[in-house]
């Protein structure tokens, strides 16, 4: 068609509305928190951009679905359309359902890793880190070097760093390297995707070395959209055998359901390899549930499979990463700087950038989030020193690389009036950026602190 703006590709059929609040009520509730977000209620927020995981709208077709959930205990009908779907797109033939992400990654690790181990990934996420360190053993991040500057454009910004990958492993040697993963997209390094020509090279590094290679296949549709964008060759294809490609170079893979899936829960867990799958599958029986449903209900399993295959929908991808794109140019032209090129699920806001006045043991990025809230009754995300400070032996505490607020986009929720009063809330921040101050915590977890530490204003 000769038009040029792109638009939502459906229409609204059930609406649920939003809650307004007062500014007061916005500061009671931050009290209240301890100026963690993630302590506020949901009827205490506006427009919601914590996160893209499990908060989209599921389709008609999604929801017909679910009404034809089998909830058979073992065996149901649900699990087998599940696994088709699963095995149809990613080629792997073990298939186990899990309740969500971290559950697939807390039982692959607890069956593949080991104390002293050391996990290479282009950035572990929050739980993917935590549950490899619970395990005794190391998450090490290879990102490329632009992948770590917010700044630098580059079309594939979470490609692993070959040449740290090759190293790391002659450090450490083969045998204490027990997996390799390649988070795509690479969600803590700003929702950037990662090429195929770069699977490919670690795959290679991974077979000299007889190491397998895993996905974090989160967000593996909005990457397979990028790459359709950006790499050369590619334009033909279709989302789809792209990212059969991406998962054919791949051992493996753990999946959030919650994000790619369209689905509000889920997850799964893929191999090759039918002893690991084994071993997989007897710690699932014991925390998640039987192998055909994984802590799901049947009726989920269905709204996944759905999901799975709804998502590598064209108009869809063109959609979802256009309208991120959109809030991306929104935030820049209200004069905060933005992680270049913008994500496929998140706009990232460079706080250490926009509050260079707060140093970043006083978490600018934590600031900038609060603030959001304050004003407008947006709840974005801290990442940054708050969420990956590292505690050092001496008590003090390591910043994290980047300081930034992420503002996630659930899928198929919001509209672009919801997106274009987002930007004026950034723009009224903006503004006044010279008068905001920092924080310190008073209370803190052992580890993922971010969910629940409590903040005090400096
Ligand atoms: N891996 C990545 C790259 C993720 O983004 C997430 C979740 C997980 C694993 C864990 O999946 O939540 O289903 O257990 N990310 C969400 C977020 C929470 O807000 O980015 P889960």
């Amino acid at each position: 068609m000769p038009f040029r703006t792109i638009i939502e590709p459906f229409r609204i059929h059930a609406t649920q509305a939003v809650t307004f609040t007062t500014p007061e009520q916005r500061e009671a509730a931050l009290e209240r928190a301890g100026y963690n977000l993630f302590g506020l209620h949901g009827d205490e927020v506006l427009i919601d951009l914590l996160t893209d995981s499990g908060t989209g709208a599921m389709s008609s077709r999604q929801w017909a679905a679910m009404m034809d959930g089998d909830e058979t205990y073992a065996g149901s009908r649900s699990f087998y359309r599940f696994q088709d779907v699963v095995r149809g797109l990613t080629g792997l033939k073990e298939v186990i359902p899990t309740h969500q992400g971290r559950a697939a990654e807390r039982i692959l690790f607890a069956v593949t890793v080991k104390p002293g181990h050391v996990v290479p990934n282009n950035t572990h996420f929050d739980t993917t880190r935590a549950n490899i360190e619970y395990c005794g053993a190391e998450a090490r991040d290879l990102v490329i070097a632009e992948g770590r500057v917010p700044a630098t454009r580059h079309p594939f910004k979470g490609n692993m760093d070959v040449a740290a990958l090759e190293a790391t492993i002659a450090q450490v040697g083969r045998e204490r390297v027990p997996l390799v993963m390649v988070t795509v997209t690479n969600n803590s390094g700003g929702g950037q995707p990662v090429s195929l020509e770069n699977l490919r090279a670690v795959r290679a590094v991974c077979d000299r070395h007889r190491i397998p290679l895993y996905l974090d296949a989160c967000r593996f549709a909005e990457n397979a959209y990028f790459i359709k964008l950006r790499e050369p060759g590619c334009a033909g294809q279709s989302p789809r055998a792209i990212a059969r490609a991406m998962f054919a170079l791949a051992d493996g893979c753990t999946m959030s359901a919650k994000k790619d899936g369209l689905a509000n829960i889920g997850g799964f867990l893929a191999m090759n390899d039918p002893d690991v799958a084994r071993e997989c599958r007897n710690l699932l029986v014991l925390t998640e549930g039987f192998p055909t449903y994984g802590g799901l209900a049947g009726y989920d399993l269905e709204a996944v499979a759905t999901g799975l295959d709804e998502v590598l929908d064209e108009e869809y991808l063109k959609y979802r990463l256009r309208s991120t794109a959109y809030l991306a140019e929104k935030a820049e032209q209200a004069g905060v700087p933005v992680v270049q090129p913008p994500g496929g699920h998140a706009v990232y806001l460079d706080a250490q950038a926009l509050l260079p006045q707060i140093p970043a043991a006083q978490y600018p990025a934590q600031a900038l989030a609060v603030e959001l809230y304050r004003a407008g009754g947006v709840r974005g995300v801290e990442i940054g020193s708050v969420m990956f400070g590292k505690r050092q032996p001496d008590g003090r505490e390591l910043p994290a690389p980047m300081e930034l607020v992420r503002l996630a986009v659930p899928r198929r929720t919001y509209t672009q009036s919801h997106v274009d009063y987002v930007a004026e809330v950034i723009a009224a921040v903006a503004e006044r950026k010279d008068r905001i101050r920092g924080y310190r915590i008073i209370e803190q977890a052992p580890w993922l602190r971010h969910f629940t530490a409590r903040f005090a204003p400096l």
